[in-house]
């Protein structure tokens, strides 16, 4: 029944507020009491968008309602609806960003405001964190915002510092700035667009004043993956935001996904349990070494499995570290483990129309809903970011739920990706998002995807491109 099962599963300690679950449908947590303006403070091309697109995802993963405010797109838009009135067009080259232009500094000062009053406005609407994407980059523009956040009740305010002085990090940043079709720059030559850019920073710096306010709620971070500090960081979510950013780094690596073998349940339709691995699942498991190495070549690599056997079946060849983690496990399909679709069907037939209605939040009798899985995932999310090269070999439910993160897919799309059998899927973070590529063993395998009854269009489009692999000879 519903409370044995939340009760039992004591990762939902985590959720501030309690869930209310209504039959076999279990409601949103509710997150309405959190509320934080997150103020980012840096010089461009310090990484802020990166890290404020980041925290957007982890956050938004976790249910949270989570919106990035760019005081760069406000600029654009304001400028753009008073060329199309048939104002001045603005120039925003670096001289609109002179601390000695006033006019000019007088209009950034106002969208900073504006943006945040926006900010403001939308979490008293419900949101829960609202990120302030502008440099912030003087005491007196974070002192306004302090006192306007300070007018409202419930509503507290961090500030997160990216500092960076790493060169090759910096050449990155504003090498993508120019090459990304930025529309800053969109009718400018790449090299015009450099050393305007280029100034701009230089007009920043000419004002900036790092963090010292010690009174302030802030966290620092370094050269990300470098260093972070904290001071007055209080609250569960606070903590949570200061311990990812704790875990992030640059470092180029990728992520591999597989499922296990095909095991005999997936043979014989039937879901949950502990089976070994068919024939064409050994197969699989003998064939994986070569893929994975002939991709990663001799750079290191760790393997991680859930408990069960048909995981562990699948890694056994492989020449690499490996861990087993207990959150890996499938999704736990309670009093439903063993059966069939069709036997789940006939016996509970009720319970079986709530999963295809909203397979999200549903929780199976005595286990769990997708929402549990995310929530018991979130410590290996944590681990996905500080590690570099990773093999994960789990299982259906868990590997939609992982590919979620990466590629920001909402929850209702969620439980319907697909992850086939004999696929091997890496991905390899980029400034804003993840590369994929798809490699499908030519070794059969049953299809377990079960698509949304009576849905014309449930399955995401795929993100990258997919071959058939056939060993590199
Ligand atoms: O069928 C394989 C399997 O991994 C089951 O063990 C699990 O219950 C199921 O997939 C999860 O997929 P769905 O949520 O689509 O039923």
């Amino acid at each position: 029944d519903q409370s044995t099962a939340m009760s039992r599963n004591p990762s939902q300690a985590a959720t501030p507020r309690s869930v209310v679950g209504i039959g076999n449908k279990v409601a949103k947590p509710d997150y309405s009491e959190a509320k934080i303006v997150l103020a980012m403070v840096g010089l461009p091309a310090r990484g802020k968008s990166y890290l404020s697109n980041k925290l957007m995802r982890y956050l938004k993963w976790l249910e949270y309602d989570v919106k990035v405010f760019n005081v760069g797109q406000l600029r654009r838009s304001r400028a753009r609806q008073k060329a199309l009135q048939g104002g001045q067009k603005e120039d925003h080259t670096a001289q609109y960003f002179s601390h000695n232009n006033a006019e000019a500094t007088k209009l950034r000062d106002q969208l900073a405001e504006d943006s945040l009053e926006m900010l403001i406005q939308w979490l008293k609407q419900g949101g829960n964190v609202g990120i302030h994407d502008a440099t912030n980059s003087t005491l007196s523009r974070r002192a306004k915002i302090e006192q306007r956040v300070a007018k409202e009740k419930g509503i507290v305010v961090i500030f997160l510092e990216s500092v960076c002085d790493d060169p090759a990090v910096i050449a990155a940043n504003v090498a993508l700035k120019v090459s990304s079709g930025d529309p800053d720059y969109k009718d400018t030559s790449p090299e015009d667009a450099r050393r305007d850019f280029l100034r701009r920073i230089k007009e920043y710096e000419a004002v900036y004043e790092t963090i010292t306010e010690s009174h302030l709620s802030h966290l620092r971070i370094r050269n990300v993956g470098d260093q972070v500090t904290l001071s007055h960081i209080h609250g569960y979510l606070q903590s949570r935001i200061a311990f990812y950013l704790m875990n992030l780094h640059l470092k180029p690596r990728s992520i591999f996904f597989s499922r296990h073998g095909e095991s005999q349940f997936n043979v014989e339709g039937k879901i949950g349990g502990d089976s070994p691995l068919s024939e064409r699942g050994l197969k699989y498991a003998r064939a994986l070494p070569a893929l994975i190495t002939d991709n990663i070549g001799d750079a290191p690599l760790t393997v991680w499995t859930s408990t069960l056997q048909r995981t562990i079946q699948t890694a056994q060849y492989l020449p690499y570290n490996k861990l087993t983690w207990k959150s890996l496990d499938e999704l736990d399909a309670g009093v439903c483990d063993g059966m069939t679709y069709e036997e789940i069907e006939q016996a509970y037939p009720e319970d079986f129309a709530n999963r295809d209605q909203d397979k999200f939040n549903y929780r199976y009798r005595g286990g769990e809903s997708y929402r549990d899985v995310v929530v018991r995932l979130e410590p290996v999310i944590m681990e996905l970011e500080r590690q570099e090269n990773i093999l994960i070999i789990g299982h259906q439910a868990i590997l939609r739920c992982l590919y979620a993160y990466f590629h920001n897919l909402p929850h209702a799309d969620l439980p319907y990706i697909k992850i086939p059998l004999h696929t091997v899927i890496k991905l390899t973070p980029k400034a804003y998002g993840c590369d994929e590529e798809r490699y499908t063993l030519p070794i059969g395998a049953v299809d377990t995807h079960r698509p949304k009854p009576g849905a014309q269009t449930q399955q995401p489009a795929l993100v990258g491109i997919t071959r058939e692999y056939y060993g590199e000879n």
